[in-house]
C-alpha cells in the first residue's frame, strides 16, 4: 500500500505514521493545512522527496475543499476573479506548508510545481477571451490541474527511484572485486519510506537484492531521531537484506574492519557545486570514508539539486526541539535539565569528500555540473 496518498474522495491525504514505526504501523488521514504542516514538522512523514509528494497531495486535497467555495462575482469592481482568490488563497496555503521544515527543497519544488500547474490554466483560459479582463477557468479546471501535478510528481519519482537504483546498482558492481557480500554503510532513511518504491540511497540495495546480488548492509543508528534504527532496519529486514544496526560512533569501526566497500545516503538539497545538505552526521561519514578510501556516493532525484544555492553555504539547515536529544526516546530525561543542547538536523558534506553523486539522469562526478 502506498505510504503517502490521496483519499479516495481527494479532500485529505493518508500517510503512514513514520513516527511510530517499527513499534506500530498506522494509517492517519489529514484534513486541515495544520494537520499537514504538523504532520511534516513532526516527521510523521519524512524524507525529502516523500516530503515532496506529500506537499503535492496536501495541496490537491487543500484545492478539492475549495470546491465547495461560493465563487464571487467577476464584474462589478470585485477586488478579483475567483480564479485570483482561488491562486491567492492556494498560494498562501502553500506558503504556510513550505515553512514547516526548511531544509529538503522537495517539498518548496512540489508546492511551487503544483500551483504553477494551476497558474497555466488560468492564463490558458484567459488567452482564449482576451476582451473580458476577468474570465476565470474556474476552480474545478485549477484544482485538477493541481491533482494531476501531484500524481504526476509521484510517478516521476517512482521512475527516477527505479533509474536511481539501477545506477547506483551498476556502479558499485562495477568496482566489486569479489563474490562476497557487497558491505554498504548508509546514514538517516533514504529507503521507500522517504521516497515511493525503491527509494534513492536504499535502491541499488533493494534492486540488487531482487536479482540475487548479496549486500551486507551496516545502518547508522542515527541519533538524535533514529531513522537509522527505526525505519532503514525495518526495511532493509522486511526486504530480506542482511543487516546491522550500529550506533553513529561505531562506523568508523566498520570501515577499519573493512566490512564496507561503499558508501550510500541520500540528499535534502544539494547545491550547485555538488555541496550535499542531508541528515546530521552524514558529513563525518564522509570524512571517515575519505580516510579509509571508501567511495562515498550520493543518491537522489534531480528535484533535490537547487541551482539557486550555489554552495553548501546558502542551504538553510534546520534547528530542532532540543528536547529531541535529551529526553525524547528515554525513560527518564538522560541529561540534565535545563542544559544547552545544539540540535541541527542536517549538515552539509563538502562535494570535494563525495565520489559520485547518482540522479536518475546517471553518475555525476566531480567538477559537478547537473
Ligand atoms: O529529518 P528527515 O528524516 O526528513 O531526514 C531525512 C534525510 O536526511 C534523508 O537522508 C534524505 O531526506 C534523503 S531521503 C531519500
Amino acid at each position: 500500500m502506498e505510504h503517502v496518498r490521496l483519499s479516495e474522495n481527494g479532500s485529505s491525504v493518508i500517510i503512514l505514521d513514520q513516527s511510530l514505526l517499527p513499534n506500530e504501523e498506522k494509517y492517519i488521514e489529514l484534513s486541515t493545512p495544520e494537520e499537514m504542516f504538523e504532520a511534516i514538522q513532526k516527521l510523521r512523514v519524512r524524507g525529502a522527496p516523500a516530503i515532496g509528494i506529500f506537499a503535492g497531495y496536501a495541496m490537491a486535497a487543500l484545492a478539492h475543499q475549495m470546491l465547495k467555495y461560493k465563487p464571487i462575482s467577476s464584474c462589478c469592481g470585485a477586488s478579483g476573479t475567483s480564479d485570483d482568490v482561488f491562486m491567492q488563497e492556494m498560494t498562501e496555503k502553500g506558503e504556510y506548508l513550505k515553512s514547516s521544515r526548511p531544509t529538503a527543497v522537495n517539498l518548496a519544488w512540489a508546492v511551487d510545481r503544483v500551483l504553477h500547474a494551476a497558474r497555466v490554466e488560468m492564463h490558458r483560459a484567459r488567452q482564449a477571451d482576451p476582451n473580458r479582463l476577468n474570465v476565470n477557468a474556474g476552480t474545478k479546471v485549477l484544482a485538477d490541474a493541481i491533482r494531476e501535478a501531484a500524481f504526476a510528481i509521484h510517478e516521476e519519482d517512482k521512475a527516477m527511484c527505479q533509474a536511481i537504483a539501477q545506477h547506483g546498482l551498476d556502479e558499485v558492481l562495477k568496482n566489486r572485486t569479489s563474490g562476497e557480500p557487497v558491505g554498504i554503510l548508509t546514514h538517516c532513511n533514504a529507503g521507500p519510506l522517504a521516497t515511493s518504491e525503491y527509494g534513492t540511497a536504499l535502491g541499488p540495495i533493494l534492486l540488487g537484492t531482487e536479482q540475487g546480488v548479496q549486500f551486507r548492509v551496516f545502518a547508522d543508528e542515527t541519533r538524535p531521531l533514529l531513522q537509522g534504527a527505526r525505519l532503514t532496519t525495518y526495511e532493509l529486514q522486511k526486504a530480506g537484506v542482511d543487516v546491522t544496526l550500529i550506533c553513529d560512533n561505531m562506523a568508523s569501526t566498520v570501515m577499519k574492519n573493512g566490512w564496507v566497500q561503499a558508501v550510500f545516503v541520500g540528499c535534502d538539497r544539494v547545491a550547485a557545486n555538488g555541496d550535499t545538505a542531508n541528515k546530521i552526521g552524514t558529513s563525518g561519514v564522509a570524512i571517515l570514508a575519505k580516510h579509509y578510501g571508501i567511495p562515498f556516493y550520493v543518491l537522489g532525484p534531480s528535484s533535490t539539486i537547487d541551482s539557486n544555492c550555489p554552495t553548501g553555504a546558502d542551504i538553510p539547515i534546520e534547528e530542532r526541539d532540543p528536547d529531541e536529544i535529551r529526553e525524547k526516546f528515554y525513560e527518564q530525561p538522560m541529561a540534565p535539565e535545563g542544559v544547552r543542547c545544539f540540535n541541527p538536523s542536517f549538515d552539509v558534506t563538502d562535494h570535494e569528500l563525495i565520489t559520485a553523486i547518482i540522479t536518475e539522469k546517471g553518475v555525476f562526478r566531480p567538477p559537478y555540473s547537473f
